[in-house]
């Protein structure tokens, strides 16, 4: 008998596949070494870089226990086995097996999502082409060895050429992080808030640009910060000054909320803006995406900002099948989103998504991919549909309302009326309106009801205002009459304002600003 002939003995694989029906990607090795044979568990040696590599490609720590490793695989979605059921082997060595048996990886195939099979080295992918491709009819990807025998390969080698399992499991892949804030270092965007991001200054900008685009924001940006300049006017500020500081930007509410939160913040902290994610989110207009960006801007915290831009480059970047309004979507995408954000850098990092979303990554129309720092890794651009996501579901139609609109003007004045305390548009100031749609007769008819001198009745054309859920499609009609102050009703919620009094006194809402500016 020749030596190496001694040693050789007939082995059974001695561990069960690990995997279920939420596993993404199949990993395969050849055979157990004598060191996992013995721990009854995959990749046992020491010296086996297959941990370390995974647990970089997905950012996490590395599982040191057998239930450590198992958990780590479950909360990855990765099944894991070997080629071979059983062989002749020598210790270790691969290249010592003989009269293989496969295994069957039927019941992996069927009762899982498996969208990629992988093989760890050159060894397996060769058994695998042998015995399984035609049975299986699936092909797998030949990975490097993490064997310590593959020693011509770095640790970080081997993460690189690892890093693809990362499209299959819908992670984001590690150092995308730091690619983004190069190219934030020469693109990012020059604005007034970013010059000196004091918590004021972050959170006043932020609650702007909920809903508003950036270049309307500016403008009443530096105008508030002239007139507020910090917490204390603010929580002192007059409900007409405020909404007049406001009047134009829409989504009133943010206004009566910034002072409302500034008044708690002068009671509760003395004055300053919390630096605690939670005590924020606690703080009224303050949600998730907002204590997030004031968080990582204002105070280095590591904290996500996730808003609808982000949502849209992260469901390009990992193909998100699901309809990105599900909480589930947003939830799993916050997770992508903070494993990839570079350590100490949260601020400028959400930011820089910002930017990549409003100027690279844009949601209707060309998203300007030969121009995004993650063209190279984003999975969606690679099969050509970036286009195709996010998945969105229908928007409900907006309900129509009509109505009717009156300028009505003696001498130099026009007549204003204060909308109520609650409901749309609270407490601003509007054109008289009516509901429903009026001809001339119709105005005609109710004015000389009300003020049966002379008076000239103009139809002046058309408007349209669009609130989130709401579009209202609006008539105008100009009613020039004699002083009618002293018909007016006794109560505060009507004036007759000079055309100085409606610019610097009383807020009006955008939606009248069609009939507005033929004052
Ligand atoms: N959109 C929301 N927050 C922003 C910010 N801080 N900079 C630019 N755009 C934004």
């Amino acid at each position: 008998m020749k030596k190496n002939e001694v040693n050789r003995k007939t082995i059974v694989h001695p561990i069960s596949p690990l995997y279920d029906k939420n596993s993404k990607i199949l990993i395969l090795g050849s055979f157990p070494s004598v060191k996992s044979r013995e721990e009854a568990f995959f990749y046992g040696h020491p010296q086996n870089r297959f941990w370390k590599v995974l647990a970089a490609v997905l950012s996490e720590k590395v599982p040191v226990t057998v239930e450590e490793k198992k958990m780590f695989l479950k909360k990855n979605h990765i099944a894991l086995w070997d080629v071979i059921h059983s062989c002749e082997i020598i210790g270790s060595s691969d290249s010592s097996i003989r009269n293989v048996v496969p295994n069957d990886l039927s019941s992996i195939l069927a009762d899982g999502d498996i969208r990629q099979i992988y093989c760890n080295g050159a060894k397996s992918y060769e058994y695998f082409r042998k015995y399984l491709e035609a049975e299986t009819g699936r092909e797998a990807m030949k990975l490097p060895s993490t064997s310590p025998a593959n020693a011509s390969f770095s640790l970080s080698r081997l993460t690189e050429s690892w890093k693809i399992i990362c499209g299959p499991l819908g992670v984001a892949p590690p150092g995308i992080g730091n690619v983004l804030l190069d190219w934030y270092g020469y693109h990012a965007r020059i604005l007034p808030w970013r010059s000196d991001p004091t918590p004021y200054h972050v959170w006043i900008s932020e609650i702007m640009l909920q809903q508003t685009r950036v270049e309307a924001v500016k403008k009443y940006y530096d105008r508030w910060m002239e007139e507020l300049p910090d917490i204390y006017a603010l929580s002192e500020v007059s409900d007409e000054k405020l909404m007049k500081l406001w009047e134009g930007l829409g989504y009133y509410n943010r206004a009566k909320n910034l002072k409302a939160a500034a008044v708690m913040v002068v009671n509760k902290y003395g004055g300053e803006l919390p630096g605690d994610y939670e005590k924020l989110l606690s703080l009224k207009g303050i949600g998730e995406y907002t204590a997030g960006a004031i968080s990582s801007i204002a105070f280095g915290l590591p904290e996500p900002a996730v808003d609808g831009n982000v949502l849209r480059i992260f469901s390009r970047l990992l193909m998100e099948e699901e309809e990105i309004g599900k909480s589930g979507v947003k939830k799993r995408i916050t997770r992508e989103v903070k494993r990839v954000m570079p350590q100490g850098r949260a601020g400028d990092y959400n930011q820089a998504l910002m930017d990549l979303g409003a100027m690279i990554c844009l949601p209707n129309g060309e998203p300007l991919c030969g121009r995004c720092p993650w063209e190279t890794v984003c999975q969606a651009h690679k099969k050509g549909k970036e286009k195709d996501f996010p998945h969105k579901a229908a928007k409900k139609k907006r309900r129509i309302e009509k109505k009717t609109v009156f300028l009505i003007e003696a001498g130099e004045k026009v007549l204003l009326h204060q909308r109520g305390e609650n409901g749309l548009l609270a407490g601003l100031w509007e054109l008289p309106n009516v509901d429903g749609e009026w001809d001339v007769a119709d105005v005609s008819c109710a004015i000389k009801k009300e003020y049966p001198a002379d008076c000239l009745i103009e139809f002046i054309g058309e408007g349209k205002h669009i609130f989130s859920h709401v579009e209202w499609q609006m008539k105008g009609y100009r009613v020039c009459l004699n002083d009618i102050s002293e018909k007016l009703p006794k109560k505060k919620e009507w004036v007759m304002a000079s055309k100085k009094e409606l610019e610097e006194q009383y807020a009006v809402p955008s939606a009248f600003d069609c009939f507005k500016k033929l004052l």
